[in-house]
């Protein structure tokens, strides 16, 4: 008999053969019965104890959290709520769980008590879903690439280069902290360090995906990303996943194609093959509204707002147009952002991304033709609008509740434009002489994005805090486990 897992045993409709389980309890009631899980599916298997032939040391050790091999008959379930149950004809005790110090107890605990808890938080319903989830949404976007031609690129986590110029990176540095070795300038001579240079966490695979597209055609990376921005949002992680195609010859319409079926193939994928999970988080969060004001509600449920990003076009908005939009709206004119907008030029912010999301157009948005000066300096320069104004051909795209979802933009192929606009932002040459070479030999126009694999996962799965979509969160001031 091999053992079974929950799922392929709550699916079975043959009843009446003996079954052999392992999991941990959830809970366990009245002496007799177990809510038994072993991370297969969201539901519980209900295990029946003949408790009157069961020795009452064994009943004491059965308690939340203790793990257990059970034997037993699988039959028609008498009770509500489940299909088939256990008749346990045998149970072992694998680990037990004392009670009085196990933090997981089957009551409600707040996400901030959870990621104290975070090696223990995925034994609850909730995380355990969205872990889940976030598994099936990693296969869901291996599947769209390998299913449309496109190549698995690992680009390098240690990296010379600052993808995005944000300096915003985390040093990788074996040099003896407290007496490194100076330079005749007295600063720290990183030429004695272990690469010979400074060295960096990546911040993107951008820039090597590149060197991929230009040879392979259709690439894509996914790999953890790293970024020291002092951001305490609930959206922002130092260490986070990114996907990022790379795709040669395509224009920025082109690239807004891709993401958006993209992201609705993924999409999709879920609402097919985690109906449960889907429906148990849907649940939790029909729950929590309950508890808020009509206004701070979900308009829609949870399947419903999957469903309709995928079953509604992405408005396509230049910024230009967007600028118009957010100057002359409400929130603006009354003073209600944090940020007024006064003049095309500014960066936008969340608060204005969501207003054209959620208020204004209803629907995902993406927003493209940036300013020159807000945006990177690999993205294609445009002629320079009737006004003189200078734009790239950049997009982002924005999702209720999330904001940015996806930051992208068509790639500068002008080796000569490239090189201006290095030398205006005191790029060096030097080190990304191998960049440059892409526009020397064969060049051709290429697009790409990159999606946030977290804010993604928040979004499918509804969870209001990126912390409580990836196992172990990184962010300012905090490294646990
Ligand atoms: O917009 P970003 O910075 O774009 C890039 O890095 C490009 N090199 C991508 C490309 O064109 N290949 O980041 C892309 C996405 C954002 O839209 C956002 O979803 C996510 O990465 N992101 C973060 N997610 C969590 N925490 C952070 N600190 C994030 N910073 C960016
Ligand atoms: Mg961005």
């Amino acid at each position: 008999m091999k053992p079974s897992t929950v799922a392929e045993l709550l699916s079975q409709n043959k009843t009446q053969v003996e079954i052999e389980i392992k999991g941990w309890v959830r809970t366990f009631r009245a002496n007799r019965f177990i809510a038994l899980n072993d991370g297969s599916t969201i539901n519980n298997i209900q295990c029946v104890i003949d408790f009157e032939n069961t020795d009452e040391s064994l009943l004491k050790r059965i308690t939340t959290g203790a793990a257990v091999h059970i034997k037993g008959t699988l039959v028609e379930s008498k009770g509500k709520g489940q299909s088939v149950e256990i008749q346990v004809s045998s149970i072992d005790i694998l680990g037990d769980s004392n009670p009085e110090e196990y933090p997981i107890q089957p009551k409600k605990h707040s996400f901030e008590f959870l990621r104290e808890h975070a090696h223990l938080r995925t034994r609850t319903n909730t995380l355990s879903a969205v872990m889940r989830l976030r598994s099936s949404l990693s296969f869901a976007i291996h599947k769209y690439f390998n299913d449309n031609g496109f190549y698995y690129m690992h680009t390098p986590i240690i990296t010379g280069s600052d993808a995005e110029g944000a300096g915003e990176m985390f040093r990788v540095s074996n040099l003896d902290a407290k007496n490194p070795p100076l330079n005749d300038e007295g600063e720290v001579d990183y030429t004695q360090d272990f690469f010979g240079k400074e060295t960096n966490l990546t911040v993107s695979g951008q820039l090597e995906a590149e060197t991929f597209a230009m040879s392979l055609g259709k690439v894509y990376t996914f790999g953890p990303t790293f970024r020291a921005e002092n951001s305490n949002t609930s959206r922002h992680l130092s260490e986070f996943w990114m996907i990022e195609p790379e795709v040669a010859f395509m224009d920025l319409t082109g690239n807004m194609d891709l993401a958006e079926d993209f992201l609705k193939s993924v999409l999709s994928y879920i609402l097919e093959n985690n109906k449960e999970d889907l429906a148990f988080l849907e649940q939790r969060l029909i729950q929590e509204d309950k508890t808020k004001p009509q206004a701070k509600r979900n308009e829609m449920t949870l399947t419903k707002k999957l469903r309709f990003v995928i079953d509604n076009n992405f408005k396509r908005v230049s910024y230009t147009e967007a600028i118009d939009i957010l100057r002359n709206c409400k929130p603006n004119k009354k003073k209600k952002f944090k940020y007024i907008i006064n003049e095309w030029g500014t960066d936008l912010q969340s608060e204005h991304e969501r207003f054209l999301v959620e208020k204004y157009f209803k629907c995902p948005v993406i927003l493209f033709n940036y300013p020159a000066k807000i945006k990177a300096f690999y993205m294609r320069q445009n002629d320079p609008d009737e006004k003189g104004r200078k734009t790239v051909r950049a997009m982002d795209i924005l999702f209720p509740g999330i904001g940015e979802i996806v930051g992208g933009a068509q790639r500068e192929e002008r080796l000569e434009v490239l090189k201006e606009k290095m030398a205006a932002l005191n790029i060096s040459e030097e080190e990304l002489w191998w960049y440059l070479d892409l526009r020397k030999y064969g060049t051709a126009i290429h697009s790409g994005f990159g999606l946030g694999f977290e804010r993604l996962v928040m979004f499918a799965t509804g969870m209001s805090n990126i912390r409580d979509v990836i196992p172990f969160p990184r962010t300012p001031q905090n490294a646990d486990f």
